[in-house]
């Protein structure tokens, strides 16, 4: 098992290793002797809720569970709302828990109730997909979506505990699986050039519970820098511009990890010494790295979303592997990055 510390605006433990979803009763007990919801999808339920209801119930915690459609639109005003009605009506105080036990959809919404709910109580993170572990668990970020966009509301909030059990991964969707690949291949790339080295050698037979440590110690880093995302922590926007307008493009048919495997390969095709070696991991972990979008199409795609402000939007560009920086451009030159990078 590896323990990875974050000292952020709360301190905090994210632990990685098989079987912590056994031990999770007993980790709550330490943080709170009361009662914990725990809020999970149709998905994840059937496959893991009796174990960590279990396992809080023979740490003599009292217990409940709630849970929403699997998916994104479970990050809606409505299920929020519900959400905060069943902590109401459980009566769950300050000194009670909610525990998040998903993947990053899960997370965002038991998170953003948690941060909201008496004015925020403490949450505990048990991501299920990969993409959870490395990315969304850790951090702090809790949101939901609008009609308007996604990730319009929400709050910046720190768990009180993160548990990542690798072997939740063995009943992910080969699909959904490959999603978290891509960000953890953007995590090599902006940071990690040991890593990166891991990832090409290895393909997706890597060490999971290493490679989770390690991603989420770079995410650690970086937030504990910039824990309310106003300049470093942009870095995590790797592929993420071009990303969003490939998934935009697509009417959000292409999934968030493969328009982000585009989005790096473009930003590595237009700027990075080592765009060969960055695209050939992306193809040998199933990932596109070309769209059928046009250039102008991704750049008008790009220049409606929510991250830009006034005439200029901030570009990750990756210099070399394991080196990447922040690139302030004019709205009207991304569409020459995209044609340099297409
Ligand atoms: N807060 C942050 O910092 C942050 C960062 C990145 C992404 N996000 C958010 O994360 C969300 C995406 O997260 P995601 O990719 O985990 O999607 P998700 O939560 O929708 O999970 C993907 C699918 O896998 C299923 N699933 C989850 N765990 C499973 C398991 N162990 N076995 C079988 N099926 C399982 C889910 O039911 C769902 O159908 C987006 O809403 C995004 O905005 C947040
Ligand atoms: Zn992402």
């Amino acid at each position: 098992m590896k323990t990875v510390r974050v000292n952020a605006s709360r301190s905090y433990e994210v632990k990685i290793g098989s079987g912590l979803l056994e031990t999770v009763g007993s980790e709550t007990a330490k943080l709170t002797a009361g009662q914990a919801l725990v809020v999970s999808d149709e998905n994840v339920a059937p496959l893991y809720l009796p174990k960590v209801v279990g396992s809080l119930r023979q740490a003599g915690l009292t217990a409940s569970s709630a849970s929403v459609p699997a998916g994104e639109p479970a990050k809606s005003p409505e299920y929020y709302v519900n959400l905060l009605n069943i902590l109401a009506a459980k009566r769950l105080t300050r000194s009670d828990a909610v525990i998040a036990l998903g993947g990053g959809v899960v997370g965002d919404l038991a998170g953003f109730a948690a941060a909201t709910y008496l004015r925020g109580i403490p949450v505990v993170q048990i991501p299920t997909t990969l993409l959870a572990m490395v990315d969304s668990s850790v951090g702090g970020k809790t949101a939901i979506d609008l009609p308007a966009g996604k990730n319009l509301v929400g709050a910046f909030h720190q768990p009180s505990l993160v548990l990542c059990d690798p072997d939740a991964l063995s009943t992910l969707p080969e699909d959904v699986l490959r999603d978290g690949c891509a960000e953890v291949i953007k995590t090599a790339v902006l940071f990690d050039r040991d890593l990166f080295d891991h990832l090409r050698d290895r393909s997706t037979g890597f060490d999971r519970e290493a490679v989770i440590a390690r991603c989420v110690e770079h995410k650690r880093d970086v937030v504990c820098r910039d824990e309310f995302d106003t300049g470093e922590r942009q870095l995590l926007n790797l592929g993420h511009t071009v990303g969003h307008a490939v998934e935009k493009c697509s009417g959000y048919a292409v999934s968030h990890g493969k328009a982000v495997a585009v989005g790096t390969a473009i930003m590595a095709r237009a700027f990075s010494k080592d765009a060969d070696e960055i695209l050939s991991v992306l193809r040998a972990f199933g990932l596109p790295t070309e769209t059928a979008f046009s250039p102008e199409e991704l750049a008008s795609a790009a220049l409606s979303d929510k991250k830009r402000s006034g005439d200029t939007l901030t570009l990750v560009v990756p210099e070399r592997i394991g080196r990447a920086s922040l690139k302030k451009i004019t709205v009207g030159d991304l569409l020459d990055v995209i044609r340099a990078g297409y």
